[in-house]
Order: C-alpha cells, then sequence, then structure tokens
C-alpha cells in the first residue's frame, strides 16, 4: 500500500492541447528535451518532417506534416513521472483529442500570443470545464510582435470561461522581449536571443523597486513592469491552487517555445502544482486512484505502428490499482479473461515492456481484435468508464466497395478502422447491407481511404448523402420512439450499439422536430447525457 501511495504522487498525467501551429509540437519537443527522453535539440526548427522523430507514428501523417492521431510519451522531471499525452490540433480529429482528454488528469493549452484565442482553443477548452479538467496556459511566441499580454488575460478570461491567473509577466515583446517576471517567485528571468544552450538568466531580485531592474531590462520596460504589476494586482486575486484543481482558473505562462524561453518555469510549476490521478465516472460508480484493485479502460487504438505487421496497440489508461504483466484480468464487455505477457510504456521514440504500471499511467496492449474504445478492465468487478463517447458525425456519406473481388479486405479493413474510431460506421433500418460513414472532419474519409488501400489492399469511394447535423435519440415511451422512427425512417441510422440516430440536413428543420416531438431527446454524443453545446 506504502507503495502504491508513493507511485501515485509521483504521477502527473497531462494533454497539450491548442489550436493547429500555436507551437504543441515544439513545447512538447523542449519538454522531452527538459525531461531527458530526447536529444534532439533544435530538430523542431528544420521543418515540419523532422517533427515526426517525435509524436507521429503514421505515413500519412508524414505525408500531410499534421498530427493526426495522439499518442503518448513518458518522462521523469523533477521527481515526478510525466505522461504527457500529444493530441491532434486539426478539427478533422477532434474525437481523436477529445478522447484522448478523458485519459488525462490535467491540460496545458498553448495559445499563440500573436492570435490569441482561436477556434479550437474554445471547443478544446469546453470539454475540459465540462469534465473539471484543470488548465494551464502557456502563452506562446513572446519573442514576435503580438496582442498586448492585458488584452489576451482579458480575451482569455472572456472567451475561455475560466478565472485567469498570471503567474509569469513578459517584459516587452517581440523585438524588445527581454524575459518575464515571475509573479509567484519575485524573480527575473531574462531571455538571452539566440542562445540556445542558456536561453535563460535568472536574477533574484526579491523587490520590483530594486535599480537592479533598469539596469537588466532599461528604464522604460523596468516602469512599465512595475506599472504592469501594480495593475495586475489590484485586477486578479493571487493564484490558488485548490481553484486551479477544481478547474476554476487557469495559471497562465508566457514564453517562446522555440526559443527554449519559459519552459522550465513552466514545468517546474507544473510539476510542483498539478494534479495527482483524479478518480474516475463508471455508470457504476466513481472509481479512487488508491483502490487496491486495478481498473482501468481503453481509450484508443492505434493500428500499424509498426507497418511491416499488421499489429493494433490498445492504450489503457490505469485508473486505480497496479496493473501487473502476466496476470489474468476481466474484460468487462466480453465478460472474457485478460492477461498479457508484454504490456508497453511509451516513452518517448521508444516502447519498452513494463512489468507494472500505477494510476495515471498509459499502457500499450497488444491487440489482437478484441477491444473496443470505451472497454473496461479490471480485477473481476463489472465497472463501465463513462467520458468516452462517440461524437455526433457533421459528414456524412455512403460507402461503396469500389473492388467488388476484395469484399474480404473491404469488410475487414471497414470493420477494424471504425474500431479504432478513425470513422463511425452506421446502416440504415430495413437495408441491412447499406454502410453509411459518419466522420467530423473531411480528412478522415481522406484517411479512411488512403488506410484501406495500403494497410488493406482494398478500395472505397463515398456517395453522399443530405445530412450534416446529427443526434442520439431516445425516449422514456418506447412506442413514440418507434413511431417516430417510421415516421422519419429516410433521416434515421443505427450505431453499432444498435441505437437510432436522427440525421438532417439544417437545423431549422431540427428545431421543428424537436418541437413537434417532445417526447423524444436529442444527444449530441453516445452517451446520451452530454449537452451539445460544449462542442458546437
Ligand atoms: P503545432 O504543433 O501547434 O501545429 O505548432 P508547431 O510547434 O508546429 O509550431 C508552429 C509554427 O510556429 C512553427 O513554424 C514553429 O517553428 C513556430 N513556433 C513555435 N514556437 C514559436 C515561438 O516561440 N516563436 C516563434 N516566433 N515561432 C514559434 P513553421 O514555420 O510553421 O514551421 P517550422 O518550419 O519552423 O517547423
Amino acid at each position: 500500500m506504502l507503495e502504491h501511495d508513493r507511485q501515485l504522487r509521483k504521477r502527473l498525467t497531462f494533454a497539450i492541447i491548442s489550436h493547429p501551429d500555436s507551437g504543441k509540437t515544439t513545447i512538447t519537443e523542449k519538454l522531452l528535451l527538459f525531461g531527458g527522453a530526447i536529444h534532439i535539440a533544435g530538430a523542431v526548427k528544420s521543418g515540419k518532417k523532422v517533427k515526426d522523430a517525435v509524436s507521429d507514428f503514421m505515413e500519412i501523417e508524414k505525408e500531410r506534416g499534421i498530427s493526426i492521431s495522439t499518442s503518448v510519451m513518458g518522462f521523469e522531471y523533477g521527481g515526478r513521472k510525466i505522461n504527457l499525452l500529444d493530441t491532434p490540433g486539426h478539427a478533422d480529429f477532434s474525437e481523436d483529442t477529445y478522447r484522448g482528454l478523458s485519459a488525462v488528469d490535467s491540460a496545458l493549452l498553448i495559445i499563440d500570443s500573436v492570435k490569441g484565442v482561436e477556434d479550437r482553443t474554445r471547443r478544446l477548452c469546453a470539454v475540459c470545464r465540462m469534465r473539471h479538467t484543470p488548465i494551464a496556459t502557456f502563452m506562446n511566441k513572446l519573442d514576435r510582435e503580438g496582442k498586448n499580454p492585458i488584452e489576451l488575460l482579458d480575451e482569455a478570461e472572456r472567451e475561455l470561461g475560466l478565472g485567469v491567473r498570471p503567474v509569469t509577466w513578459p517584459i516587452g515583446q517581440g523585438r524588445s522581449f527581454k524575459g518575464v517576471w515571475s509573479l509567484l517567485e519575485h524573480k527575473l528571468v531574462l531571455f538571452n536571443p539566440g542562445e540556445v544552450e542558456r536561453p535563460t538568466e535568472t536574477i533574484e531580485i526579491g523587490d520590483l523597486a530594486d535599480p537592479l531592474l533598469e539596469e537588466k531590462v532599461g528604464a522604460s520596460l523596468a516602469s512599465r513592469l512595475r506599472e504592469d504589476v501594480a495593475l495586475l494586482s489590484g485586477v486578479y486575486p493571487a493564484f490558488d491552487a485548490e481553484e486551479y484543481l477544481a478547474g476554476r482558473v487557469t495559471p497562465v505562462f508566457f514564453g517562446s517555445a522555440i526559443n527554449n524561453f519559459g519552459m522550465r518555469e513552466l514545468l517546474d510549476v507544473l510539476t510542483a502544482i498539478a494534479p495527482h490521478p483524479t478518480p474516475k465516472v463508471c455508470e457504476e460508480r466513481l472509481v479512487l486512484p488508491e483502490e487496491e484493485k486495478f481498473s482501468g479502460f481503453i481509450f484508443k487504438i492505434h493500428a500499424n505502428m509498426n507497418p511491416k505487421h499488421r499489429d493494433r496497440v490498445a492504450f489503457l489508461r490505469v485508473c486505480s490499482g497496479s496493473f501487473e504483466r502476466n496476470k489474468s484480468y476481466h474484460h468487462v464487455r466480453t465478460g472474457k479473461p485478460f492477461r498479457t505477457a508484454n504490456p508497453t510504456a511509451f516513452m518517448a521514440q521508444d516502447k519498452e515492456i513494463i512489468d507494472v504500471a500505477w494510476p495515471g499511467d498509459i499502457v500499450g496492449l497488444h491487440d489482437t481484435g478484441q477491444f473496443k474504445i470505451g472497454d473496461s478492465i479490471t480485477e473481476g468487478e463489472s465497472i463501465n468508464f463513462k467520458g468516452i463517447p462517440s461524437f455526433a458525425p457533421q459528414i456524412f456519406r455512403f460507402i461503396v466497395n469500389a473492388d467488388p473481388e476484395k469484399e474480404k479486405q473491404y469488410h475487414k479493413g471497414l470493420n477494424q478502422l471504425a474500431e479504432e474510431g478513425v470513422v463511425q460506421i452506421f446502416s440504415r433500418p430495413g437495408h441491412q447491407n447499406t454502410r453509411v460513414l459518419g466522420v467530423v472532419g473531411q480528412l478522415q474519409l481522406e484517411v479512411l481511404q488512403y488506410r484501406m488501400e495500403h494497410e488493406y489492399n482494398a478500395r472505397c469511394t463515398y456517395r453522399p448523402i443530405d445530412a450534416s447535423i446529427a443526434y442520439w435519440i431516445d425516449s422514456d415511451d418506447p412506442a413514440k420512439l418507434r413511431k417516430f422512427v417510421e415516421a422519419n425512417e429516410r433521416k434515421i441510422l443505427v450505431d453499432i450499439r444498435g441505437t437510432n440516430i436522427f440525421i438532417t440536413d439544417s437545423a431549422w428543420a431540427l428545431e421543428r422536430v424537436r418541437s413537434e416531438n417532445p417526447a423524444i431527446r436529442f444527444y449530441a454524443t453516445s452517451e446520451m447525457t452530454e449537452d451539445r453545446a460544449a462542442y458546437s
């Protein structure tokens, strides 16, 4: 039990979230560098392709230079074992990102200080807020002429629905960027542009009235800093870690990832304040990480990490107890026993076989097709973890096998990729052989075609269907539900669990149907509990 406690206190599992191009890949790399997990300083500078070295596994990602799948990297820093989930920033893969967020205990939000709060930033924060996931914020690219920092804070508070608490404050910006003042520790962290080895110089000042400030940053920036800090202390209450842990406020850091500036301060504070593994919600009860018995859930399935083998890896988040190699567990959905001789941990680019994993850890399980996203694994108890729903797709297509001689490969590929969460597959009531695909973004359609061809030697084409809005439906009155489904037959699809979804192509038509059918409930996710507003 003592060991369990020690391991729990060590763990920190978080995801980096951002709008594309804010600097997520750069920051991930710098964090791994500080953690000693990689040794490729400056690699990001040399172009998009090199990024793949860190977190991208799939061929198609390399071609497109965008991060498609969530990958996991582990490293040690400041006495803590850090599990970092890299999530796709591209809007077309938002489902993958939302699921990744179910497996972490906190998030690091990156905002580009030139652009401010962007569309994806807003949506991702809404998902975190819904789950009360604590968020720390890093305002990046202070080496560029960006928005005024006060304006940035205002915008973040207004648009993200979170209180902001600056913990560092920039001195100058763009060409005049000199560094940051640490509001928590009262020290000056100076920026040495262009010096990769020594990007930072830290000076203990204690009091902003110290004339050393003028000497280091010049009279004008020194007086500006004093004014800013006086203003901030009047506007923002002091940072309170409890409020951050409750998901009500976000500590805000300023820096420049590409220049390696502000990263160490960020990591130091994160390792001090970010939450240990948190309780996770099951349909049946709340599971505490301190519980002695093991439990966990699959939040992601990734095929073909090694293109030479047709293997799949299921990503398991450990929620309680400890997961041990060669021990027999209970796969709740199938009721079958599950054991593995080669569970893996992810350490930057490497995978290594582990003997034991603790709450907060992400374990890779070799998957021969037995797992589905959302599956729970336990030491015997039949519990089902929540928070890993499917999200209502916005793009629908009929899918057609373009090479009828490859019928077997076509079905195998389609089923496996649907299980992996690349697309959602629906059928039409009364038309058993018609398959309809649903995706959140256009790019997923291209990924499906590419992977079908390259991994399964099968080709598919799409035909349009009039739908861009979808809701899962149910009702307390089965007769009314049946009647509704019959009356709207052409607008009903059935998901893999047999639940009906209602599709339409206009918000106006949806509103009319809703008002005419008060007995029918409409849900944005397959869990049928969430509020659509969080995702749209
Ligand atoms: P992403 O994963 O969130 O999409 O962002 P990524 O790290 O790829 O960064 C997006 C662009 O912003 C990259 O430039 C990167 O070099 C740049 N960048 C990241 N951090 C900073 C910073 O602190 N200051 C400045 N000025 N730029 C920064 P790119 O030209 O798109 O690509 P690359 O050729 O440099 O890789």
